[in-house]
């Protein structure tokens, strides 16, 4: 892992780039596409990538979804690109999470989840422009949760039992990050929560959440229940700025608020903590729509811009910020020109799509 107080001076970033299955090889491939362009056009030397493998293909070659080599490799390189994982299709004894276990490998405790809408796209909330900061390491995530063993228990074959885990720590820092990003952006923080019926786990969340916004005097905070947030959000989604919530609820609110958006093809994602960090779509493998060309790569390019921006805070020369934006105005440049794939509504194909945008990233 590099020294997060060294500043880069223009020297060579090593990414990761993962792949995994269904539509993962067409997405991650146009997203470092655009990654190599935008660099190119901001002036950066070019990315020395490192392919590392996750999924079906690890277990043909390695016994593994997710080898020990990947995760050897991943902790040398500053950062990477992680394609979607269709786990459900792995064989039985192999079905766990690879992006839930890298994620607690490293510890990347932040999942950011912007959802805004783009001119040129059609959606249900035209006047979307939000931040999900979900909680990425605890909760009701029986894979994440436990340091041994499984959050999840089936004491007979017709019982079965899940904890959730909620830590003053964790809250902490999470809330951190969403105060953090409120105060670059509208100014408010609506903590999401269930303190209704989990008193002491969301009540811990809540409480925790509203200490931490003490710090910040600027930032508009207030709290609202999950249902209730999943119900404002499809009537009023404007009225969001930065959500904070727990893991599970961040999951579930961020694939509504990406249709809201137009699609979840759109749905960006950082997961991160301070020193590392990881791009990955919010969305899954889609394996139907795996090997046509026809799939969205919006969502992992908007990822990788994301994980430049986030690169970036280290860089001293500003290039891989201004590298991070050139994707993001060349996305948004390539609907507004009406060129979309099919989820929609649009004739492109990823690869179609994915040379527009490489070609406007050039544009000033
Ligand atoms: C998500 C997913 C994940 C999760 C997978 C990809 C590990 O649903 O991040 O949206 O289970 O958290
Ligand atoms: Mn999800």
């Amino acid at each position: 892992m590099n020294d997060a107080n060294q500043p880069r001076r223009n020297r060579a970033l090593r990414l990761g780039l993962i792949d995994g299955d269904g539509i993962g090889p067409e997405v991650v491939r146009a997203a470092g596409q655009v990654v190599d362009e935008a660099l190119a056009a901001a002036g950066a030397p070019p990315v020395e990538w490192v392919p590392l493998l996750m999924g079906h293909r690890a277990i043909a070659e390695f016994g593994t979804p997710l080898p020990e080599q990947t995760l050897e490799e991943l902790a040398g390189v500053d950062a990477w690109i992680l394609g979607p994982h269709d786990n459900a299709s792995y064989p039985a004894e192999h079905r766990v999470a690879p992006g839930g276990l890298i994620r607690k490998h490293f510890g990347l405790y932040a999942n950011i989840r912007p959802a805004r809408a783009f001119a040129g796209v059609r959606a249900a909330a035209p006047d979307i422009d939000l931040v999900i900061v979900r909680e990425n390491s605890e909760g009701f995530y029986a894979d994440r949760n436990m340091f041994a063993g499984s959050g999840e228990f089936r004491p007979t074959p017709d019982v079965a039992m899940s904890v959730g885990l909620v830590t003053r720590a964790a809250c902490e820092r999470i809330a951190h990050e969403a105060f953090r990003l409120a105060a670059t952006r509208r100014k408010r923080v609506t903590i999401v929560h269930k303190a209704n019926v989990l008193p002491l786990t969301m009540g811990l969340f809540r409480d925790v959440c509203r200490e931490v916004g003490g710090a910040y005097p600027g930032i508009e905070v207030d709290d609202e229940h999950v249902d209730a947030a999943a119900a404002h959000l499809v009537r009023a989604a404007a009225d969001y700025d930065v959500l904070v919530t727990e893991n599970l609820f961040g999951d579930i609110l961020s694939d509504l608020a990406g249709e809201l958006s137009g699609s979840l093809g759109l749905a960006a994602s950082l997961n991160c903590s301070a020193t590392t960090a990881m791009a990955q779509a919010v969305h899954g493998a889609a394996p139907s729509l795996a090997g046509h060309n026809r799939a969205n790569p919006a969502a992992l390019q908007l990822s990788s811009a994301m994980l430049l921006r986030w690169l970036a805070t280290r860089d001293a020369e500003g290039t891989l910020a201004r590298a991070g934006e050139r994707i993001e105005r060349a996305v948004a440049a390539t609907f507004e020109a009406g060129i979309a794939t099919a989820d929609l509504g649009g004739l492109a194909s990823t690869g179609e799509f994915t040379e527009q945008v490489c070609a406007r990233v050039h544009r000033r």
